[in-house]
């Protein structure tokens, strides 16, 4: 599978998304390398999920360039999409369907292999092996995530996609999704997702992307970002406990504005 020469896994150029005359998306441009988790952290609203939809495939961005792998969404989007897991917002899969029978069903839509050992090794892995035959509406929030997140590595892509994936879980299994995405991380897989946690932002992104009203206004490490703009008179304002925190410069730079 084409690496870019930069080792970048995606790469989003000079994107634009419009719903009718409304633009969602504005000349966003970004990258995420192999082994690198990248976040787009966003007020709601911001543009994060449209600009995933894009990149997946779901939607077609009015202009931009989108590279999944070396291979061009529009040109060899087979190709492009079979590069990729994706993790979508709303979790809808049947909910009559038992953990065992979405599993089979998702291997066989990735042409995937699926041995007997092998599903049971992949229920053991999200500490399921008790629940095989539990239905998906039956399971709990943390449970229907690492099902969905186990969904989404089948086929073991390069590339993987996670909107707001802890948004609803509670603190032992976001943990426990932190740690299942730093260990893809050492395998190698590219990780974007979206996020309006912060404090997921500082804990496990290696550079994250500030989105607001469709365009990105900062990228780089959650520490640099901190102390590029620990001076801007907005993000002091926005200080609580005099010292600077990635929130605060989030505030200063997207404003107090409470978004619907
Ligand atoms: N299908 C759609 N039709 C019209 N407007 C949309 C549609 N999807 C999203 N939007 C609008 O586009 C903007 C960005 O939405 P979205 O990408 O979902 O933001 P986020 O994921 O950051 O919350 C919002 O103003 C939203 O209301
Ligand atoms: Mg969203």
């Amino acid at each position: 599978m084409p690496l870019q020469q930069d080792g970048s896994i995606l790469n989003v150029t000079n994107v634009d998304i419009y719903y009718g005359t409304f633009q969602a998306v504005n000349n966003v441009s970004f990258d995420v390398k192999a082994g690198e988790i990248f976040g787009l952290l966003g007020p709601n609203g911001a543009g994060k999920t449209s600009t995933l939809s894009a990149v997946e495939g779901l939607i077609k961005p009015q202009s931009g360039n989108i590279v999944v792998a070396g291979y061009d969404i529009k040109e060899k989007s087979l190709y492009a999409k079979a590069s990729m897991g994706v993790q979508l917002q709303a979790n809808s899969f049947q909910s009559e369907l038992n953990v065992a029978e979405i599993i089979q069903l998702f291997a066989g839509l990735y042409n995937v292999k699926l041995s007997d050992e092998k599903l049971k090794n992949i229920l053991t892995d999200i500490k399921l092996e008790d629940s095989e035959s539990k239905k998906f509406g039956q399971l709990s929030g943390g449970q229907q995530q690492r099902v969905s997140l186990a969904l989404a590595t089948i086929h073991h892509p390069k590339l993987l996609l996670l909107d707001e994936p802890t948004t609803g879980l509670d603190p032992q299994s976001r943990r426990q999704l932190w740690e299942r995405m730093e260990s893809m991380r050492e395998q190698g897989h590219g990780i974007l997702l979206t996020t309006h946690s912060m404090e997921e932002a500082e804990a496990v992104c290696d550079r994250i992307a500030i989105i607001d009203h469709g365009k990105i206004i900062a990228v780089n490490t959650p520490q640099s970002l901190i102390d590029l703009h620990r001076t801007d008179p907005k993000v002091i304002a926005a200080s609580r406990k005099g010292r600077i925190t990635l929130e605060d410069v989030f505030i200063g730079l997207t404003g107090r504005e409470v978004r619907s």
